[in-house]
């Protein structure tokens, strides 16, 4: 019988391709939603148990962010609700040089089930689908003085193990390191989809205590802005300036460079910035 598995996270940027590529391989699966009945709320643990029985197998993506303080325990109960109710495999999304996330890790580590650890960069989606399109949009992008670069990595990769994990036992009890081929800074980023959409998008730098109190400033929750300071100053102090060739080892290929990914996603014109009616 093929196994089901319960996806946290299933309407978002990893979870909906972890859904999609498990429906098209003809594998069961549950979506972990707010928006589904059961549902699953990171903040209502007490319901928990109604959305994880009967699945075999659980995807992870935590909200907000692994490293936010709550994170730990929410980890800690879940993987408890999980050995309760005799779900066999963990697929973990964490993020790279996130010491409160290797805490996370190792709590899925030693629970006794199958594991596999997705340890990523930032994602290339975060300038489609997240908050750095809305910038590109809005005209002009403001970003803190950050002269790192970063390994994106494309989502698509990432699901497409997170697929393999969850269907084969080639990656049970494995940690893997997320990264595209390639350093980018964001200024370079944001420079390259400018070129390819062929319009200008403006990019406004200040230091990162400024930065945080602009974005106070136009009404951001404070839980927001702490996590946005987290990993500007901690994930972005150049600890992850480097490549890991984790991803073309487990998928046998090589991973999607951030030119091409550019390239394809302009063609959607989701980037497209439309011009003020006179
Ligand atoms: N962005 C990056 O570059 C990056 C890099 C490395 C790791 N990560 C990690 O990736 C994870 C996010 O994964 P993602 O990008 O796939 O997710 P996402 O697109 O940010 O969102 C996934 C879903 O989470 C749900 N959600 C929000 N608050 C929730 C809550 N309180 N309880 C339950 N569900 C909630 C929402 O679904 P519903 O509205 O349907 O409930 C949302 O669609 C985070 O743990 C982050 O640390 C991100």
């Amino acid at each position: 019988m093929k196994p089901k598995t319960l996806i946290i996270g299933s309407s978002g940027k990893t979870g909906s391709r972890i859904l999609s590529r498990l429906e098209n391989a003809g594998y069961p699966a549950r979506l972990g939603s707010r928006k589904v009945t059961p549902a699953f709320d990171w903040e209502k643990p007490e319901e928990w148990e109604s959305v994880v029985q009967g699945v075999d197998q659980v995807y992870i993506s935590f909200q907000p962010d692994l490293a936010v303080p709550s994170s730990l325990k929410a980890i800690q109960t879940l993987v408890d609700v999980c050995k309760k109710n005799k779900v066999k495999r963990l697929v973990l999304l964490s993020g790279r040089g996130e010491p409160e996330a290797r805490a996370c890790e190792q709590v899925v580590q030693k629970s006794g089930l199958e594991w596999t650890i997705l340890r990523a960069s930032w994602f290339y989606q975060n300038f489609s689908e997240g908050m750095f399109q809305e910038q590109i949009l809005g005209g002009t992008v403001l970003f803190p003085q950050i002269t790192t670069k970063e390994p994106f990595v494309d989502l698509d990769d990432l699901a497409d193990l997170a697929l393999d994990s969850l269907i084969t036992d080639k990656h049970r009890n494995k940690l893997y390191e997320l990264t595209g081929p390639e350093l980018w800074s964001f200024r370079e980023a944001f420079a390259f989809i400018a070129e390819v959409t062929n319009q200008t998008i403006p990019f406004e730098e200040m230091p990162l205590d400024e930065y945080i109190s602009t974005l106070k400033g136009f009404g951001v929750p404070e839980n927001v802005t702490w996590l946005i300071d987290y990993l500007f100053r901690t994930v972005l102090d150049g600890r992850n300036e480097s490549l890991v060739n984790d991803l073309e080892l487990a998928l046998g290929r090589k991973p999607k460079d951030f030119r091409t990914y550019v390239k394809e996603t302009a063609k959607s014109g989701i980037w497209k910035i439309s011009q003020p009616s006179v």
